[in-house]
C-alpha cells in the first residue's frame, strides 16, 4: 500500500513514513497546490484540503496539518505555528511566557485521507507543556520546546524513534493506517 502525502517540508515526509512503515504503507510526496483555508480547527484545514485535491489527485492522497495550541496565549499560535516559527521563532514564543506560570500547551494533527473519492479525517492529540529554554537536537520546529505530559524530555531530547511513537503524528497517522489496513482487508 502506498499513500501520497502533500507536503514541502521533508521532516513530516520521514516522520510519516517511519510512523507507517510498520504497517506496510509506502510515503510518496506529492507535490501539488494546497489551498488553506484560515480556521482555528487543524481538522477543517485539512479536511478541505484534501477536498479540492481527491478529485484532481483520487483516492490515497493525504494532506496533513499541525497546530501548537499554548493555553496562556488563548491557543496562540495554533494553525499558524508556521508563520509564527518563521518570524518570531521559538525565541519569541518564550518571550511571550515569560513569567507565565501557566505553560500548557498541546499539539494537534490532522491528516484526511481521500478514499472511495470522500475525505476522512484521522486526529491525533499530545498535551504537554512549553519548556523554560529550548532543549535537545532531535526533531524539527517546535520539538526543543515541547514537553509532552508526564515525560519530562522534550520532543526533540526524546529524539525520532521515540517521538515518532508517542506524538501527535503518530496517533493521526496509526488511525490511518488501522482505516487502510481494514479497507484492504475488505477488498481481499
Ligand atoms: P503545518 O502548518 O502543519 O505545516 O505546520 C506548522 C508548523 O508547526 C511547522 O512549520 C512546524 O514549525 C510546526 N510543527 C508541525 N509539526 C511539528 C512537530 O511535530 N514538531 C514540532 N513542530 C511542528
Amino acid at each position: 500500500m502506498r499513500i501520497r502525502l502533500v507536503t514541502s517540508n521533508p521532516h513530516k515526509l520521514a516522520e510519516v513514513s517511519q510512523i507507517l512503515a510498520p504497517y506496510g504503507i509506502e510515503v510518496e510526496r506529492l507535490s501539488a497546490e494546497k489551498v488553506e483555508i484560515q480556521h482555528d480547527d487543524v481538522a477543517e484545514i485539512a479536511r478541505r484540503a484534501a477536498e479540492n485535491l481527491c478529485a484532481q489527485y483520487g483516492d490515497y492522497v493525504v494532506v496533513e496539518d499541525t497546530g501548537l495550541y499554548i493555553e496562556a496565549l488563548g491557543g496562540f499560535p495554533g494553525p499558524y505555528a508556521e508563520y509564527v516559527y518563521r518570524t518570531i521563532g521559538l525565541s519569541g514564543v518564550l518571550k511571550l511566557l515569560e513569567g507565565a506560570a501557566n505553560r500548557r500547551a498541546v499539539f494537534k494533527c490532522a491528516a484526511a485521507l481521500c478514499l472511495g473519492g470522500r475525505v476522512e479525517v484521522f486526529l491525533g492529540e499530545v498535551r504537554g507543556a512549553i519548556a523554560q529554554a529550548p532543549r535537545g537536537t532531535g526533531g524539527f520546529g517546535y520539538d526543543p520546546i515541547f514537553v509532552p505530559e508526564g515525560l519530562g524530555y522534550t520532543y526533540a531530547e526524546l529524539g525520532d524513534d521515540v517521538k515518532n511513537k508517542i506524538s501527535h503524528r503518530a496517533q493521526a497517522f496509526s488511525k490511518l493506517a488501522a482505516r487502510l489496513t481494514a479497507a484492504a482487508s475488505k477488498r481481499a
